[in-house]
């Protein structure tokens, strides 16, 4: 039997799970870290503690499974990872929800052009992309920036770290927005552009292909008696996507994780740069997807909780309950509209289908009436408005609607999502997510199943099915129709405080 660990670099933890070849997980292993907010807008963190918590999910996993075929990286994308020569990290890494490059933005737009750098990366430049955040490294940290050697993506990190390889792969690379999507190679015209040089960036190679060997040294460290190979992996979303089966164009990944994603997978000829979407590579060859992204999705529901909710994390400990089953429990005794409370997700800007680093989070229409049953539901229900922002970008096919992540074991909160969408959303069996999506991307590399289409026939079947609910679709309309005219409304305000 040959074993696999698909590793996690998520961005409240990393979490490492063993699965046999039958994509079965057998044992599984995370530690935390800080998200840090030095300033309002910023996100960093510490490539160190990603590096430390991989470390530790190893070595737990070595004293049960000391003999691994194969690893896949499953990372948190856009993030910036700056070395120097001699391989130290110049600086916390600036991470995929930081927007501090909002006039980077403007920069790439006017050097660039704003078309030119949507037919190049197949998206509009973006404040969260690693190219902004590169740039405000030059403009704001030039004792930084003098000493640059390498940049990389928090996996490719945590690859280089364990292998010595300096390699990424098309995934999460298409998320730097310095690579030409359709000639798949790092663009010249946009390095040059901004005077980075070529040799600062890794090599990029395909999800499924083998990029080294884990060191002799990290092997001792962590306990492991294998050639243990990692393949390329991928980006989270596209990693979580293979996870859940989701490679054909009628179906649809829902991710409900820090941030919450609407994720599409399509062919080259099938993109239409009309639609307001962001453009990726998928984790399988030749295959592109589309994705709406809201920023603050687990993000808002792990803000509240740790703000606003003393009193629920005191009754989850007396009670022995999950924080977020007590929450669920809370926001279920509330009513659908969460009695006129909306909840707008942007703590961190927002992605799609806005581009506006500049937005905040908001609770607008608070009563005398209202109570914490109605804020805990409008947190859920105001993530499900912008997620139905991201659906409604789509072309209105038909789809097979998935749904996976943390936030996904809420059975209310399922409901509010099927609900909005207008459609039912499948669970399956296997919760690993992006663990096991790089995991079969290592399977397909060992040569266990001959394509990764093969291994999800094999290894995904579905547990369950999440019914819309005809009777709150008026309500949820009426929210959403709200919600959007709040956004609306609040722009300028956003953009000129
Ligand atoms: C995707 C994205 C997030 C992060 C963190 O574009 O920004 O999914 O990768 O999960």
């Amino acid at each position: 039997m040959n074993y696999y660990i698909g590793i996690d670099i998520g961005t409240s933890s990393t979490k490492s799970v063993v699965f046999d070849e039958k994509g079965v997980a057998l044992f599984d292993s995370t530690y935390e870290y800080d998200l840090l907010t030095p300033n309002p807008g910023w996100a960093e963190q510490r490539p160190n503690d990603w590096f430390n918590a991989t470390i530790n999910t190893l070595k737990d996993i070595a004293k049960k499974y000391p003999i691994i075929k194969g690893i896949g990286l499953s990372g948190q994308m856009h993030g910036l990872v700056l070395l120097d020569k001699n391989d130290n990290v110049l600086r916390n890494s600036i991470i995929w929800c930081d927007n501090r490059a909002f006039k980077e933005k403007e920069e790439i737009e006017s050097v660039i052009g704003k078309n030119r750098i949507k037919e190049i990366t197949g998206n509009e430049a973006m404040a969260p992309f690693t190219l902004a955040k590169l740039l405000w490294v030059k403009n704001n940290e030039p004792d930084i920036y003098n000493k640059i050697d390498k940049v990389m993506l928090p996996k490719d990190y945590i690859r280089y770290m364990l292998t010595g390889e300096f390699k990424t792969e098309y995934s999460d690379a298409s998320g730097m927005q310095m690579v030409d999507i359709y000639n798949k190679c790092f663009s010249k015209e946009i390095l040059d552009a901004f005077g980075f040089k070529e040799e600062w960036f890794p090599t990029l190679q395909e999800s499924y292909e083998i990029s080294g060997y884990l060191k002799p040294i990290i092997r001792n460290l962590v306990g492991f008696n294998s050639q243990t190979f990692i393949v390329g992996g991928a980006g989270d979303q596209a990693a979580a996507a293979i996870g859940s089966g989701i490679i054909n164009p009628t179906d649809i990944s829902v991710v409900l994780g820090s941030s919450g994603v609407v994720f599409n997978p399509i062919k080259k000829e099938q993109i239409n740069p009309n639609l307001p979407v962001q453009v990726f590579m998928h984790a399988m060859p030749d295959t592109y997807h589309i994705m709406g992204v809201t920023n603050g999705c687990g993000l808002s529901y792990k803000w509240y909780k740790e703000n606003l909710c003393d009193y629920e994390i005191e009754k989850a400990r007396i009670e022995n309950k999950p924080i977020y089953e007590v929450l669920n429990d809370e926001a279920s005794n509330s009513k659908p509209g969460a009695n006129g409370l909306l909840y707008l997700p942007y703590l961190n800007g927002e992605r799609t289908p806005h581009n506006d680093p500049y937005a905040t989070g908001v609770f607008i229409g608070i009563r005398q009436s209202t109570t914490k049953n109605d804020f805990t539901r409008a947190i859920l229900e105001g993530v499900s408005y912008s997620l139905r922002d991201c659906y409604e970008m789509l072309d209105k096919k038909k789809y097979n609607v998935y749904v996976s992540g943390g936030g996904a074991k809420g059975q209310l909160w399922r409901e509010i999502i099927a609900s909005n969408l207008k459609t039912p959303l499948y669970r399956i069996e296997q919760s690993e997510g992006g663990a096991l999506g790089v995991a079969i991307l290592a399977m397909v590399a060992a040569g266990d199943y001959p394509s990764i289409e093969e291994a999800c026939k094999a290894i995904i079947r579905v547990k369950d099915k999440t019914n819309p609910n005809l009777l709150d679709y008026e309500i949820y309309d009426m929210q959403y129709e709200t919600f959007k005219k709040c956004y609306e409304s609040l722009k300028d305000f956003f953009k000129n405080k």
